[in-house]
């Protein structure tokens, strides 16, 4: 059996419905129209909870820097929220926190920053970044005249090598870019490897990796990784559109940036702070904390970890339904006229829930269409899009159906997901034999 699902263990009845009952729009869309909504990689289903407590501090017209009590109260969810981005990310007490609208803005500012800084003659990036740090790190380098590399995605598993990002680097690398999971692959970037390697190489090299598709379904530790900054979305997990933060390592905070005379030379933070925004956080985190069975009274890393960990385990159970099936429905590798990217079963990388698929005779927009007349949202990413083209070249396609569940879908979802794909696949085959 592949990696993919060597790890899978659904989520016990109780705490599937608990699950289940915290997420808004679930099963239903803002019409009331009955859906499945596989599409999270574009942005994620929402707890009602995230959204609820951030409205409840964004009604209030305080300002969280005055005297008053609600100010007090704001500053005070401000600073419970700050805590718990520190326990998602595990940053070091005296690294530093960048809150943003976006994370692409945050991979901006951040690459800009190390690259004024920190001399070298190249910048080392993936053929598979999202275009934010792609083109942060190209436009950079072609600012301060250092050479753009980049290291080339492996077809099979739609992921990157640790080597082969660590032969870019030598003693003239400034910066290395690279992304955590694939956001339209599914794979998954060892970090901690990818780090280690580039560091034999360059031990002062700056290290900066993309976590916004890896937060939803994996445990980001910057401290194990060795890395210099890391970036979030909360509403890729779980929570809200408009804003993003982002951790930064001691040695990155110190670096010269953007900031108000008045403010302390280890704030990134530029302007009036949204505690709204950080309320969000904390609910998320309460959430993970709640889900994960650990012991009463564990620390909130503790807690929000095997939150993740229970995510993990049941998302990987929920790939292995999709991959291989039913006792009464195939999967997609069983499927006639279906084919599933990346993750083979000789597959050597681990993999996020992202099943990127492809239909012989379907283009992926049809398809796309065809789930939808169905009650299912997926979504295409193909060439033709700039947010996509270089990506799927990369690993040698020209498109994908990119397949996104999450953590609260059950594995009856699946396996109406995987009706509906052998319909759409069956009725396009029965459609040709007709006309031939
Ligand atoms: C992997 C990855 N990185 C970065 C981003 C950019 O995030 P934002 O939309 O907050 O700028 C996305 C968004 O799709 C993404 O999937």
């Amino acid at each position: 059996m592949s990696r993919t699902t060597s790890d899978t263990r659904p989520f016990p009845a109780k705490t599937m419905n608990f699950v289940r009952e915290q997420f808004a729009h679930l099963e239903r869309d803002m019409h009331g129209t009955e859906r499945i909504f596989f599409e999270n990689s574009g942005g994620s289903l929402r707890l009602r909870s995230a959204a609820e407590r951030a409205l409840e501090v964004s009604l209030s017209p305080d300002s969280n820097s005055r005297p008053t009590r609600v100010a007090r109260d704001l500053a005070r969810v401000q600073k419970q929220g700050e805590q718990d981005l520190l326990a998602f990310f595990n940053g070091a007490p005296d690294g530093a926190l960048l809150p943003t609208a976006t994370a692409s803005q945050a991979m901006f500012d951040v690459i800009r920053v190390i690259t004024d800084a920190a001399p070298g003659t190249n910048i080392v990036t993936t053929a598979i970044e999202h275009p934010s740090s792609y083109d942060a790190c190209a436009g950079n380098a072609a600012r301060t005249g250092q050479e753009f590399r980049v290291a080339s995605a492996d077809p099979e598993t739609g992921g990157v090598d640790p080597q082969a990002v660590a032969d870019l680097v030598d003693e003239g690398t400034s910066l290395v870019s690279v992304i955590a999971t694939s956001n339209i692959t599914g794979a998954v970037t060892d970090i901690a490897a990818v780090v280690a390697a580039v560091r034999a190489k360059n031990p002062d090299v700056y290290v900066v990796a993309d976590g916004v598709q890896y937060a939803p379904h994996g445990v980001i530790d910057v401290r194990a990784w060795d890395v210099d900054a890391v970036n979030i979305a909360p509403y890729k997990m779980f929570g809200d559109r408009g804003n993003a933060f982002t951790y930064l390592s001691p040695r990155l905070a110190d670096l010269p940036h953007d900031k108000l005379a008045a403010a302390s030379t280890r704030t990134w933070a530029v302007g009036s702070s949204a505690p709204a925004a950080y309320a969000g956080f904390s609910a998320i985190v309460d959430y993970l904390a709640a889900i994960g069975g650990a012991e009463p009274g564990s620390d909130r890393r503790t807690a929000l970890v095997a939150g993740l960990r229970a995510i993990h385990g049941h998302e990987q159970a929920l790939l292995h339904t999709l991959l291989e099936g039913t006792a009464s429905q195939p999967g997609l590798h069983q499927l006639a006229g279906v084919h599933v990217h990346f993750a083979d079963r000789a597959a050597t990388l681990p993999r996020d829930l992202i099943v990127p698929l492809t239909f012989d005779d379907v283009s992926c927009a049809d398809a796309v269409r065809a789930y939808e007349e169905r009650g299912v949202i997926v979504y295409e990413r193909v060439a033709t899009s700039p947010y996509s083209e270089r990506i799927l070249r990369a690993v040698g396609l020209n498109g994908v159906v990119r397949v996104s569940p999450l953590h609260c879908h059950t594995l009856e979802e699946a396996e109406r997901f995987l009706a509906v794909t052998q319909e759409i696949a069956d009725k396009v085959r029965r459609a040709g034999e007709q006309a031939a």
